[in-house]
């Protein structure tokens, strides 16, 4: 459920018509709703309140907008990050260092050596060295570094190849049948405190049958763990619950989740750590945009379609691009008429496409409309492509609204350069 809705046919953000924030601001700009994502931090919040001993940890790459880290950290959130970047925005935003969890693949020297520095709550490792080079700058400070181990299940999540994580031909995680002997190395380093393990198998998940055999493998760890008798107090499940992203897309809700989580966990006696991103933040944004042009296509040719070329491109929502995503289009004033068209943006590839052949509101040069669910791995995945403008953000909330990153000018971007005075 989200707080983006018609009234006297225009859409609103709340309470906050559209094109206000149109005129206000200029397009293309992402709108969140503040209600939205409070609903949604209180509603996974709740699917959990069953389970003895939980830490969420928000993870901020779906949306690390510092208005929306500071909402989540308000809602009792910690966060997942995965660079010396996000924990800088984390910690800026006002989140606790001892509630923040630092994953990533590719962690360097310096970004641990950082996080330590700021008494980041947790590290999770993805290799047996990265535990080995941690432990000895944690000794150099005169500290134990709490870490978990991340452990590939080799479970299909069955989503998105460029999403799917946790198969064992994945980059993530260490093998888990490699798991214990790594472990028992590890525990032994005086550097690391170590206090579990983690799994994360990907992202806009549908089905939660490839999590619940994947918790079932990292059950049976923890008990063969125990059984070596090592300590394992915690464990983190990671994120990837997905998300509605059209009218009749049917999905495993924050509550089934719980339900799982619950079963599958029954008699673990650890502290469970969460990472939702999308689920948090997905539908609880839209990328505003003016149509420029409707611009016809050849005639008579069956198949073929006029092109709404729009204001906002692949370089302010990636995801179309990057992965075929869909994204629903719907008019801000919408009339009764529809049409079958091409959705693209002024970027010079064919790829800038965001739908083809789409029953879509019928809409003219200079009308508004948004792409929905787009609060998830939209700004943050944006770029400058084609010399573009940094797309802005707006937050929402009742009938207020902020902007909450500025539009990124051309002359702001020329002005970061240099022209060598040899050239
Ligand atoms: N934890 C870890 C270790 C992760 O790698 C991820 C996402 C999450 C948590 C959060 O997953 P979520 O709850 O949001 O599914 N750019 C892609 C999604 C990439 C997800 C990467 N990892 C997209 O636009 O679909």
């Amino acid at each position: 459920m989200d707080h983006f809705g018609f009234r006297d046919g225009v859409l609103h953000a709340e309470d906050v018509p559209l094109p206000a924030i149109a005129a206000a601001v200029g397009t293309p700009v992402y709108v969140y709703s503040a209600a939205t994502l409070r609903r949604h931090a209180r509603v996974f919040k709740a699917a959990l309140s069953g389970l003895p001993r939980v830490h969420l940890a928000y993870a901020i790459k779906a949306n690390p907008n510092l208005a929306v880290l500071r909402l989540m950290a308000n809602e009792g959130y910690g966060a997942d990050v995965v660079s010396a970047g996000e924990m800088k925005r984390a910690l800026a935003a006002g989140m606790a260092a001892s509630a923040i969890v630092f994953s990533g693949v590719g962690k360097t020297e310096g970004e641990l050596a950082a996080a330590l520095d700021a008494g980041i709550g947790q590290f999770n490792l993805e290799l047996e060295e990265e535990g080995e080079v941690l432990a000895r700058l944690a000794v150099t400070r005169g500290m134990r570094a709490p870490a978990v181990l991340r452990v590939n299940p080799d479970v299909d999540a069955g989503t998105h190849a460029k999403i799917s994580t946790g198969r064992k031909q994945n980059k993530f995680g260490v093998p888990i049948d490699q798991a214990p002997a790594m472990y028992a190395r590890l525990a032994a380093l005086p550097g690391l405190d170590l206090r579990g393990v983690a799994l994360h198998i990907g992202s806009q998940l549908a089905d939660l049958a490839p999590l619940e055999a994947a918790f079932g493998r990292i059950g049976e760890l923890v008990r063969a763990l125990r059984g070596a008798g090592h300590r394992v107090e915690r464990v983190d499940l990671g994120g990837g619950l997905g998300v509605p992203y059209r009218a009749d897309d049917v999905l495993p809700t924050p509550a089934d989740y719980g339900a799982m989580v619950a079963r599958a966990t029954a008699g673990w006696d650890v502290e469970l750590q969460f990472e939702p991103g999308r689920v948090i933040a997905g539908n609880a944004g839209v990328l505003l945009t003016r149509v420029i042009w409707v611009k016809p296509g050849p005639e008579n040719v069956e198949g073929v379609h006029p092109y709404v070329i729009v204001d906002a491109a692949m370089n302010d929502l990636a995801r179309p691009a990057l992965y075929d995503a869909w994204h629903d289009f719907i008019a801000v004033e919408p009339t009764s008429a529809r049409m079958v068209a091409n959705i693209a943006g002024p970027v010079c590839e064919s790829g800038d496409t965001f739908a083809m052949g789409r029953d879509i509101d019928a809409v003219r040069n200079g009308d508004l409309a948004v792409f929905r669910t787009a609060g998830a791995y939209g700004a943050t995945m944006a770029s400058t492509y084609n010399s573009r403008a940094l797309v802005p953000e707006v937050l929402v909330d009742g009938d207020r609204y902020a902007v909450v990153a500025d539009r990124v000018s051309p002359e702001a971007l020329i002005a970061a350069e240099r022209v060598p005075e040899w050239l």
